[in-house]
């Protein structure tokens, strides 16, 4: 079905709702101009992260950065002040200047953006709302996410399709891009629907070549039907604000990705991108009240909420905009192949993450010998560097290098672990 207008009426039967949010007056705008974050100092002023500390977990849960911040400050006293009229009068033009400004940093199109409160909800929102056959296979990867294998259990579970799951790579230590385009490839038969893969491992650090497996998937597709197409599903999150791609780029169907992370949004914000050609295939699961044209409008769950956490994501991606998309993927890899030459060099520590940009990001995983990973993150708490360990059945530790860190930071976090021997 085509989502339009006059359907979502129809079907919500929210008529009176939907226009009553459809009055629109402007709001002040709470973008502050932010001075020189072409400068990496001015940047990390912007955050309000303790300084005793050197913060390198910021994979979890983001600080608000300033603008950020004072946008939430901004919504929640006008929906203090008046719930009623700032929302009637505000939520319109506020959800369309979050869209636009996701949509200008992405690369995309607005329409095709759903507004979702975590990469898990997007997850779960474009899998539970997929059309797929009982007799058709949906295939995950050893090291997709926990949220992508427990929505696709429970997809199986409901509809009769079932889950295939192969391991991508042989081998950390001698994994390559044609290894893991090839290995998907070979997993994919007659009766795949679905294939879901994570752009990077929180597990490993790896970054998955996304946009090569999309041109593969695209000669696989060739001679399908429209029912039997192979559609690619990317939980994106731990390249989105790292990475500069386009996600016309990457070439997948449905890209979701929380943006509470390195994009630096509000607690309980994400997105959901469906490409306009396939994101028919997947219809919406929770009622939306975001009147509007397009699938990304249908798409976005409805229900009153922390919308001034959801209102306020439009700062984040200017504020990222403002830095610079290439300067930040720069600078992060910057950073992070500092780190990774650093400990590379030590004896005592095993490195996962490869050090070739073309394969890692931001996430770097490794063990120190003798020291299981908790302990490591305990050693190294006690010199005031926050890491964390990935929390999987086989767990390393591990380090993320921020916009707000330095090489300076590096080399002490470094002169610690070296330490440890
Ligand atoms: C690959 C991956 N996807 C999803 C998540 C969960 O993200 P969210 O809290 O946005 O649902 C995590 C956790 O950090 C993760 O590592």
């Amino acid at each position: 079905m085509a989502w339009t207008r006059r359907n979502f009426l129809l079907t919500a039967g929210l008529g009176t709702a939907a226009g009553t949010l459809a009055q629109s007056n402007a709001v002040s705008q709470p973008t502050a101009q932010h001075k020189n974050l072409n400068n990496w100092r001015e940047v990390r002023a912007h955050f309000n992260l303790d300084p005793k500390y050197i913060h390198m977990a910021g994979l979890l849960l983001a600080s608000h950065p300033a603008p950020v911040q004072s946008a939430i400050d901004q919504h929640r006293d006008g929906l203090d002040q008046n719930p009623t009229h700032y929302l009637y009068d505000h939520r319109q033009d506020l959800v369309a200047e979050v869209r636009n400004n996701a949509a200008d940093y992405l690369g995309v199109q607005s329409n095709d953006l759903a507004l979702t409160d975590s990469t898990t909800m997007g997850t779960a929102l474009v899998i539970n709302g997929l059309s797929i056959r009982p007799d058709q296979e949906m295939l995950t990867t050893t090291y997709d996410y926990y949220s992508t294998h427990t929505s696709l259990k429970y997809k199986a579970s409901r509809t009769g399709a079932t889950v295939k799951e192969i391991p991508l790579y042989r081998d950390i230590q001698t994994v390559s891009e044609d290894e893991m385009v090839e290995t998907l490839v070979k997993g994919i038969g007659p009766k795949t629907r679905l294939v879901t893969a994570t752009w990077v491992h929180s597990s490993t650090g790896l970054k998955v070549p996304i946009a090569k497996m999309s041109e593969q998937l695209k000669q696989v597709n060739q001679n399908r039907s429209e029912e039997d197409q192979v559609l690619f599903f990317v939980d994106g999150v731990h390249g989105l604000g790292v990475e500069d791609d386009a996600l016309t780029d990457l070439g997948c169907d449905f890209f979701v990705a929380g943006t509470h992370k390195w994009m630096f949004a509000p607690r309980g914000s994400g997105f959901i991108w469906g490409k306009p050609e396939t994101q028919n295939a997947v219809t919406p699961t929770i009622p939306t009240f975001t009147g509007g044209a397009g699938w990304g409008s249908w798409m976005t769950p409805g229900g009153f909420k922390s919308f001034e956490h959801q209102w306020a994501m439009a700062q984040a991606f200017g504020f990222h905009q403002q830095m610079g998309k290439k300067r930040v993927t720069q600078r992060l890899h910057s950073l992070s192949r500092q780190l990774k030459i650093g400990l590379s060099k030590m004896k005592h520590v095993k490195l996962y993450t490869p050090i070739d940009d073309n394969l890692s990001a931001a996430i770097i995983c490794f063990d120190v010998e003798g020291l299981m990973p908790k302990a490591v993150v305990a050693k190294l708490r006690t010199h005031n560097i926050i890491a964390s360990t990935t929390p999987y059945d086989v767990s390393y530790a591990r380090l993320t290098p921020g916009v707000y860190n330095t090489p300076d930071e590096i080399d002490r976090v470094l002169k610690h672990i070296r330490d440890l021997a």
